[in-house]
């Protein structure tokens, strides 16, 4: 056969490639994670924050349909994923199975079902040779794994740290994550990859060349403000982590995220907490991984979890973390530097009482030393959004005086007035 001929046969199978190429992130060459796979923060649902081990497979089918009919696929949460536990033994040639009991169907019939859907399906795996649940970690078999979850058509791996060692003897964290990303990478399936490795090693300083997000820190837990001691780590509340990511803030970009740990959104006790913490993670330009029952969600925290208006300033395509302009022990104001020069504005009440809030924009004039924008109010006049009611709050010209409730963070967009 001529090779034009040739060519012409095989030309709807290259188109199909080029298209793959073009959509389903750029192949990685060796020692390179994916590219354009979390250009903006990754959203989606994990399974640890409210189930913990307690997963099967009807359980993600049931989530999986459910962000469905509820908005939450369509406002932009893609990946459903699975924490700790679904692992079942190796087979004899080493490969992981899925645990038979939970799994009986296997993770390929589950992945494509998830698929069907229009979502996106991750797995866990853990750095150690068991992981903190105690099922087999990956060390030694990272490249079969990352075979494997390829086999199965997995799309974004969380992968974690514990039985990495102690001491002298621990695991090099950013060689360990980097066999992964290698593993990943020659299995050729693009995947997220998740480190979770807690800060220790701070992973902000190496994490943007291994994987696309870090935690930054040691587990959340649902509370507002608390601390609960393990043994030798505690899990905070969501102020607690929160006053941490300043510190990291230059680190965040485009492709590479700091991972303050999944939301609590759902699990916390009121709907102001609970909207408070979306929309400062939104704020910190934070993946959105929503970690609450989704087949039976409160109709007003879905109303929080689908807020175009948030989901928009947390998915702004410059991938910029917010920073303090004003911070007392009861009020906070945060600035997000969004595209197009228009910022958010959050407004954090720390405390058990509703506070009055009468903002005189000048006084907030700030300079980004990131990014050297400027707000000067003197200077320029904006248009303010309230991103919970949708409607205008007047413009920077006039101060804002409203209340703020209890444990609550209002939010708003500033969108720059032609002078
Ligand atoms: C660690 C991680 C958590 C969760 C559990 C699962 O604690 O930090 O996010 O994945 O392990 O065992």
């Amino acid at each position: 056969m001529p090779c034009s001929q040739q060519l012409k046969n095989h030309l709807p199978r290259f188109h199909l490639l080029l298209f793959l190429l073009a959509f389903a992130g750029a192949p990685a060459s060796f020692g390179e994670k994916f590219a354009g796979i979390a250009d903006t923060p990754p959203m989606g649902w994990n399974s640890w924050n409210h189930y913990e081990c307690e997963i099967d497979e009807n359980l993600v089918r049931e989530t999986a349909d459910a962000m469905v009919a509820n908005g939450m696929r369509d406002a932009g949460y893609l990946y459903v994923n699975l924490d700790d536990c679904w692992q079942g033994e190796r087979d004899k040639d080493g490969f992981i199975r899925a645990d038979a009991a939970r799994f009986p169907s296997g993770m390929k019939a589950l992945a494509d079902y998830v698929h069907s859907k229009g979502l996106k399906i991750g797995l866990y795996s853990d750095a150690g040779k068991m992981t903190c649940a105690k099922r087999p970690g990956s060390q030694g078999y990272e490249y079969q794994d990352a075979l494997q979850y390829s086999r199965w058509g997995i799309d974004y791996l969380k992968y974690d740290w514990c039985h990495t060692g102690e001491g002298e003897a621990q695991r090099n964290a950013r060689e360990a994550y980097s066999t992964i990303r290698d593993a990943l990478n020659a299995a050729g399936r693009p995947v997220i990859l998740s480190i979770c490795e807690w800060g220790g090693s701070k992973p902000w300083e190496w994490g943007a060349e291994v994987g696309h997000l870090w935690r930054t820190g040691p587990d959340i837990v649902n509370c507002w403000q608390c601390q609960y001691g393990h043994g030798i780590w505690d899990s905070l509340g969501v102020l607690n982590i929160f006053d941490q990511q300043e510190a990291y803030r230059s680190y965040a970009g485009p492709g590479h995220w700091n991972d303050p740990d999944m939301l609590e959104v759902g699990n916390l006790p009121t709907l102001s907490e609970n909207r408070a913490h979306f929309a400062l993670w939104a704020m910190l330009a934070a993946p959105l991984i929503v970690g609450t029952d989704l087949v039976n969600l409160d109709e007003n925290v879905l109303k929080v979890l689908t807020n175009k208006d948030v989901i928009a300033v947390n998915q702004d395509k410059l991938g910029i973390q917010a920073f303090g302009i004003f911070k007392t022990p009861t009020i906070d104001y945060w600035a997000k530097p969004l595209d197009g020069g228009d910022w958010a504005i959050a407004i954090l009440n720390r405390t058990d009482e509703p506070r009055e809030i009468h903002a005189n924009w000048p006084v907030f004039n700030a300079v980004d030393d990131l990014t050297g924008r400027v707000l000067d109010f003197y200077r320029d006049k904006y248009a303010i959004k309230d991103l919970w009611t949708g409607k205008s709050a007047g413009t920077t010209a006039e101060p804002l005086k409203t209340t703020i409730d209890a444990r609550d963070v209002l939010i708003y967009r500033f969108s720059l007035q032609p002078q």
